[in-house]
């Protein structure tokens, strides 16, 4: 995972004229231009913008997107980037077991797709992370994964995290109040990996997903 902490922007265009930005530069090699992802990225934080954005639209339309999975909203997808917002709850005393995997939360897992985030409101989350440097999609159910670099880190104020696919395992932590975080994925559909791993408290794999999306021959 990288942290990146921007400087409080002062970018006062709106969300579409930065998700108009971040769709151009996806569609450069983005690998070399974090620092300036990062910017864009929070400088949707600004004023609540995004948010009072997404609200609007909804509003407009009269009709409440669906959540996908059990805590996010697509706000934006084109073939070079998708955008949501995540909902994180705290968790009620006594949650049942289910419950907590059902929001995600003290469950060990990558993903298969890239993807940069920071808090839009709320006091954001804990995340344990870790790396594995030796990712293959062929793991098995019961394997144990040597992961290493475990670092914890709070997503809160100007921060802006990169997760890497398939490398970055993380575990996140229930937040002490509601917070909204974002998530942009660059090129999410060009997929190195369909796999994805959840693993139990020891690393051993006990959840192996396979997405379904196809994944894009990097070499060709
Ligand atoms: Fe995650």
């Amino acid at each position: 995972m990288k942290r990146f902490i921007p400087k409080a922007s002062d970018d006062v265009r709106g969300p579409d004229a930065i998700l108009a930005e971040l769709e151009e530069v996806f569609r450069s090699p983005w690998a070399d231009r974090m620092e300036e992802i990062a910017t864009l990225v929070s400088a949707l934080r600004v004023d609540g913008n995004l948010l009072r954005w997404f609200v609007a639209k909804v509003a407009k339309r009269r009709e409440w997107p669906k959540l996908t999975g059990a805590q996010s909203f697509t706000l934006f997808s084109s073939d070079t980037m998708l955008v949501r917002i995540n909902l994180w709850f705290p968790l009620p005393p006594g949650a049942s077991e289910s419950y907590r995997r059902y929001l995600s939360i003290e469950e060990i897992h990558n993903h298969d797709f890239h993807f940069f985030t920071t808090c839009l409101f709320g006091p954001g989350y804990t995340s344990t992370f870790w790396r594995d440097e030796d990712f293959t999609e062929t793991r098995r159910v019961g394997e144990t994964l040597l992961l290493k670099e475990q670092q914890v880190h709070r997503l809160q104020g100007e921060e802006v995290w990169f997760v890497e696919a398939s490398s970055d395992f993380h575990s996140q932590h229930a937040p002490e109040s509601f917070a909204v975080t974002l998530n942009v994925l660059p090129n999410w559909l060009e997929r190195p990996t369909t796999i994805q791993y959840v693993l139990d408290d020891q690393h051993r794999i006990k959840t192996v997903i396979d997405s379904g999306l196809p994944p894009v021959d990097l070499a060709a």
